[in-house]
């Protein structure tokens, strides 16, 4: 069985956020993405209104049954973002590449924008694999949700 027969999407459910929210605490995945994780009540206020926003795409990854992860398309200050996220159990499989090409299937609209830390070699290049080009590089200061880092921003256009 290999990713490209096996991930699907669908919509986030409230179900799902439980799980969700374990993989966004998880340390070595935050170190990754160069990300502070959310509390448990902040994750839970986040997402009702994500889950209430009929302008955000959140979708559920997996792998056969198996629930591996999430991915989104996200509007931010009127331009339209991608995030993603996978189960450190399931890297290197191919799954966030074949989970973002099924989502740009489904999310017509374009360009599209996804930053990430420069460190974060195999987030840059899922992205590139799809299309995606670094149009700038620059430092992003500190935030509650990040520590200071460069950051790439991409887009596809
Ligand atoms: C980044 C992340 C989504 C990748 O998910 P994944 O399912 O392992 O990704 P894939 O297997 O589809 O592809 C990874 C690609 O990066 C490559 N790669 C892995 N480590 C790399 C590195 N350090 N530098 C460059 N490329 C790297 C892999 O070889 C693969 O490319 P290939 O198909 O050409 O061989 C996953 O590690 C993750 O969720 N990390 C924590 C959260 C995160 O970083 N989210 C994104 C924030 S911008």
């Amino acid at each position: 069985m290999t990713a490209d027969d096996s991930v699907r999407l669908r919509p986030v459910q409230p179900g799902d956020l439980p799980r969700m929210c374990d993989l966004q605490l998880d340390p070595e995945s935050n170190s990754m993405a160069v990300t502070i994780p959310r509390t448990k009540e902040a994750f839970a206020a986040h997402w009702a209104k994500v889950l209430d926003d009929p302008g955000i795409t959140a979708r559920v990854v997996l792998l056969g049954d198996a629930f591996v992860g999430n991915i989104c398309c996200f509007p931010i200050d009127g331009q339209d973002h991608i995030g993603y996220w996978i189960d450190r159990a399931y890297w290197g499989m191919g799954i966030a590449s074949r989970a973002l090409h099924l989502l740009l299937g489904e999310v017509t609209k374009r360009p599209l924008v996804a930053s990430a830390a420069t460190s974060n070699g195999a987030s840059i290049r899922v992205l590139v694999k799809c299309g995606f080009v670094i149009e700038e590089v620059r430092l992003s200061p500190a935030s509650d949700r990040y520590p200071e880092r460069e950051k790439a921003v991409l887009v596809l256009r």
